[in-house]
């Protein structure tokens, strides 16, 4: 039995590893393939259950968020947005979603991650179930260095958590994806500024460790996480849809066939969707709109 928590998006900053591309347009809007970042990380909500949703975004950027997203209606969800004025760290996106979480727990999401797999929303799932506490999830990945780091001893007992160590001591990166208990939004308001002037996820999550109350959930060997915050890897997740997409004539992300999958909308709603949309994106809402009316469908 899930624990009512609340979704938060963290889609703010500058994307100034992205200049010149992101001078004008928030990274997050940037297509990944055939889609909005955006519509990646809220999928990964919305699979795990996710009807109320919180959006932060840099000032100039939000009409654009609102003009794409819109209230969440035409998902059969509910979207709320946020300001964050300047990029003062991740952690500030709890402090800044305190008033929308009105002391619920939450799961938060980095708006430049993508994630791809089952097992993914198993696991978010199981951490949702948990009242209290924090949960993050780690990857192996080959360049460590780049990310925050967990690092595990012989029992498995989280030995260390560091924000981009020049010398990592694990190859597992500290995802973009985390649950926290209703405590989130005080101890987040607690953190110190960190040398480089923010306010560190890495730091409320150690506060988590430092209490006994953090969990680490590995992601499995099949699930797949990337980050698109930079031209190359903006380009390989844009690759990774694009391949399982054209192989399988299924889409990542698809809010619209994730909201038909829990009915928070009705096959004929969908068909509604299609005729607002048009393009290949609406034919494919069309093939699941039908294939949910005959037959139940899965996803
Ligand atoms: O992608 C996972 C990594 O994300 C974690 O392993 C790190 O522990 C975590 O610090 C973060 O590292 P990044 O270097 O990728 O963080 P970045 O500054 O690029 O921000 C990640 C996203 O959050 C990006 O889409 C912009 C947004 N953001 C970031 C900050 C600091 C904001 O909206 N506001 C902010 O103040």
């Amino acid at each position: 039995m899930s624990v009512p928590r609340r979704g938060v998006v963290l889609a703010g900053g500058l994307g100034t590893r992205l200049f010149p591309a992101t001078l004008a347009v928030s990274k997050q809007l940037l297509p990944v393939y055939d889609k909005p970042m955006i519509y990646y990380p809220l999928s990964t909500l919305m699979l795990a259950g996710h009807r109320e949703v919180l959006i932060i975004t840099a000032p100039r950027d939000l009409p654009l968020f609102e003009q794409l997203l819109g209230d969440g209606g035409q998902w059969g969800v509910k979207l709320s947005y946020a300001v964050q004025a300047e990029p003062r760290g991740i952690a500030q996106a709890l402090t800044l979603a305190g008033p929308f979480l009105g002391g619920q727990a939450c799961t938060l999401i980095l708006g430049d991650n993508l994630f791809h797999g089952p097992d993914i929303t198993r696991q978010l799932l199981a951490a949702q179930a948990r009242p209290t506490g924090a949960t993050i999830f780690a990857s192996e990945v080959s360049d460590p260095g780049r990310y925050g780091v967990v690092s595990f001893g012989p029992g498995g007992a989280v030995t260390s958590l560091e924000e981009k160590p020049l010398r990592p001591a694990s190859s597992y990166a500290v995802t973009g994806l985390y649950t926290y208990g209703p405590d989130a939004v005080d101890l987040a308001g607690s953190l110190p500024v960190s040398a480089r002037g923010e306010f560190e996820i890495t730091d409320l999550n150690r506060l988590y460790l430092e209490r006994g109350e953090l969990t680490v959930e590995c992601l499995e060997r099949g699930s797949v996480w990337m980050d698109a915050g930079t031209h190359d890897s903006l380009l390989e997740a844009s690759s990774f849809v694009q391949a399982i997409e054209r192989r399988q004539g299924v889409k990542l992300a698809c809010p619209e066939e994730i909201a038909l999958h829990h009915g928070w909308l009705s096959p004929d709603e969908v068909l509604l969707r299609a005729e607002q949309l048009g393009g290949p994106y609406a034919a494919y809402l069309r093939r699941v709109a039908q294939r949910q009316g005959a037959s139940g469908g899965s996803i």
